[in-house]
């Protein structure tokens, strides 16, 4: 009796262990790493964001736009960086304007908005979340995870784009300089 509730409490001290192990494995947004190779690719859109006072540039591989161009999916291991840079100031605290009337970019980066594709990704959601194979991921400055962001947020705005594989400016990536 004794040694058979001893038995049980070792098993259920291995299986909480296990449990702990399983939650180590990465899920969701942190599977995605920081980008760190970003600024190889190629810059297809930059915007100005009012409402933040930024100045967005968008980073993909050469091989995803050559996929948009061809109207494709685009190819497994591609990543979508979008970084955040602080624009200039007027002296009442709005954006400068350059000569063609847009923002000019500081040196501060504020942050990054990273979207990848993974063969067998999002395989675990049900398909009312699931984006295909892509996860999202929010960095800050010092290139972490932004854990305060709301992920499934992204999930839901970027499912309606699933016909240019959930990605908003798969048509500026058409367009994009070779
Ligand atoms: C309310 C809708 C909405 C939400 C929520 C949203 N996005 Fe987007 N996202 C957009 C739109 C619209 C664009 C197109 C360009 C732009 O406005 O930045 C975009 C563009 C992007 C891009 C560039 C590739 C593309 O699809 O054009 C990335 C990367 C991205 N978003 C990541 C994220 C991440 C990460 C999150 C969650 C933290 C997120 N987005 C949440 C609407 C949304």
């Amino acid at each position: 009796m004794m040694t058979d509730r001893k038995f049980a409490i070792v098993t259920t001290i291995a299986a909480v262990a296990a449990l702990a192990a399983a939650g180590s494995v990465r899920a969701g947004g942190d599977k995605i790493m920081f980008p760190a190779e970003y600024a190889k690719g190629t810059v297809y859109l930059t915007l100005d964001r009012p409402e933040n006072k930024q100045v967005r540039e968008y980073y993909t591989s050469q091989a995803a736009i050559d996929a948009a161009k061809k109207g494709a999916p685009l190819p497994t291991g591609t990543v979508i960086t979008v970084v955040q840079y602080a624009a200039q100031l007027d002296a009442q605290g709005n954006p400068a304007k350059d000569a063609n009337g847009r923002f000019i970019k500081t040196n501060t980066i504020q942050g990054y908005t990273v979207m990848e594709k993974q063969a067998g990704w999002g395989s675990e959601y049900p398909e009312s979340k699931r984006n295909g194979e892509w996860e999202y991921q929010v960095f800050r400055a010092d290139k972490t995870p932004n854990t305060n962001a709301n992920l499934d947020s992204c999930f839901n705005c970027h499912k309606p784009q699933f016909s240019n594989d959930f990605v908003y400016t798969y048509d500026k990536m058409k367009v994009a300089a070779r």
